[in-house]
């Protein structure tokens, strides 16, 4: 089977990539012809573990091809995946320009039958809209009997264990409105099926609003337990109990009830505010959603907040070491990182900052400018600082010296916005911890 995957962002290169090692020969389509170059040499854009040896090992076995010329290999495609960005609007509306772009792109260079998927998350809808825009140009070439299907299938691979999650999802969602559609994706996803887990047919809209349905269940379950942290602070009770106590519900579950400093990356965000778009466009307010909108942009002030009231406000010229810029750990992704509400407050308050990360510090220069210090690694970062906080938890973090660190800094606050410390024993090594909840 012949595919080509249109976008090599995140979704498009790791589905492209992991197709290709279940033996499908896939072409990767981007229009910047320095990464299509770039992966072509094996140099992976992002930093995602495990992907760059798939790639690597998939190019060398001639299964995985990249170009920027998509007319030149449509017409050996049996299906076609839409993966590129639909970025948030002024608005918060998904901005669909690059999908029609993609679109008008395939219908004016197809020539043979097709199957045109949606991978990138969009409006509910919106694979009708290509439908019809498809339609219309073939039409308009003169080309009104060549038949293609369109179809959706969302992608739920979550960054830093991308590889794994889409070699191993829960589920696969497929939206289709033809047999020959159904088919196809059958057996494009047959090898997965052989390792046990569903594919699940549904129509097209159900399928587009799945995908925003799934992340703004997550993010409503980050919010709200954010909200109960809160108020456990104010009534003297312990989050990380009642998470357990909740948690252990099976109608409940354990996953995604981490209180933090907000949620952020490249969907969360978005996605809610996109999905509460979809609302308005259909008349309906999605209150609850515009709920967890507030509370999460509120949280991710809670660190700064925890720091100023901790020095009585008085934290002018005060140095702080933050740990972890990624909106993750894993991941290089500076999206919407709950560290750049963070650093922004502290900037204005005039506190130097002392930051660090394992993998985003290129990325976080395109964030923050020179605006701060660029640490080269945890003890350094807290050279006379007067707080450390922590943003992200990555691993690496989780044990430090302690009696190092009392030594580089000239005042003991830790605030720890993913609770990975434990507040007696930092007592015990002379610091004021600070969590949430
Ligand atoms: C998410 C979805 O999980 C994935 O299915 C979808 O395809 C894209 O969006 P991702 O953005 O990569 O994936 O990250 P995820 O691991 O889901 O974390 C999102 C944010 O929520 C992070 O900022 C994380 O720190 C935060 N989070 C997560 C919490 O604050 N608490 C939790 O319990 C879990």
């Amino acid at each position: 089977m012949k595919i080509a995957i249109i976008g090599t962002g995140y979704v498009g290169l790791v589905s492209g990539a992991c197709f290709a090692e279940m033996g499908v020969d896939v072409t990767c389509v981007d229009i910047d012809s320095k990464k299509i170059e770039d992966l072509k040499q094996g140099i992976i854009p992002i930093y995602e573990p495990g992907l760059k040896n798939i790639v690597i090992r998939n190019t060398e076995a001639n299964r995985l091809h990249f170009t920027t010329d998509l007319a030149s290999v449509i017409n050996d495609m049996e299906i076609v995946f839409i993966a590129v960005g639909t970025p948030s609007d002024e608005k918060g509306t998904a901005d669909l320009s690059y999908v029609m772009t993609v679109a008008e792109n395939i219908a004016d260079n197809m020539t043979k039958p097709l199957l045109i998927v949606t991978k990138s998350t969009v409006p509910v809808g919106t694979s009708f809209r290509i439908k019809e825009l498809v339609r219309n140009r073939l039409d308009s070439r003169g080309m009104q009997n060549l038949k293609f299907d369109v179809a959706s299938n969302p992608e739920f691979l979550k960054e830093g264990a991308a590889v794994n999650d889409f070699m191993s999802p829960d589920r696969v969602v497929v939206g289709v409105e033809s047999e020959r559609a159904e088919e196809l994706m059958t057996r494009l996803y047959r090898p997965f099926v052989i390792n046990n887990f569903r594919v699940i047919f549904m129509d097209i809209l159900s399928s587009e609003m799945t995908k925003y349905a799934a992340n703004a269940m997550l993010a409503t379950r980050i919010s709200f337990m954010n909200d109960v942290a809160n108020l456990c602070e104010l009534v003297g009770a312990d989050v990380n109990m009642v998470r357990r106590g909740i948690g252990s519900d099976t109608r409940i579950g354990r996953s995604f009830l981490y209180p933090g400093c907000g949620y952020g990356g490249s969907c969360f965000p978005k996605d809610v505010r996109a999905f509460i778009k979809v609302g308005e466009a259909f008349g309906y307010e999605m209150k609850l959603l515009k709920a967890v909108e507030v509370v999460n942009n509120n949280q991710k002030n809670i660190l700064f907040r925890k720091f100023s009231q901790y020095f009585n406000e008085d934290i002018k010229n005060k140095t702080v070491a933050v740990w972890g810029l990624s909106f993750k750990p894993e991941t290089d992704d500076m999206r919407e990182a709950p560290s750049l509400t963070l650093i922004d407050s502290l900037l204005k308050a005039s506190v130097t900052v002392r930051a660090y990360d394992p993998a985003a510090m290129n990325e976080a220069r395109k964030y923050l400018n020179n605006g701060i210090y660029y640490a080269t690694d945890i003890y350094d970062a807290v050279q006379g600082a007067h707080a450390l906080i922590i943003p992200t938890e990555w691993k690496e973090f989780r044990l430090p010296d302690w009696n190092r660190l009392k030594k580089s800094m000239d005042d003991y606050l830790v605030v720890d916005g993913r609770n990975i410390y434990n507040k007696e024993e930092l007592a015990s090594h002379g610091f004021t911890y600070s969590g949430i909840g």
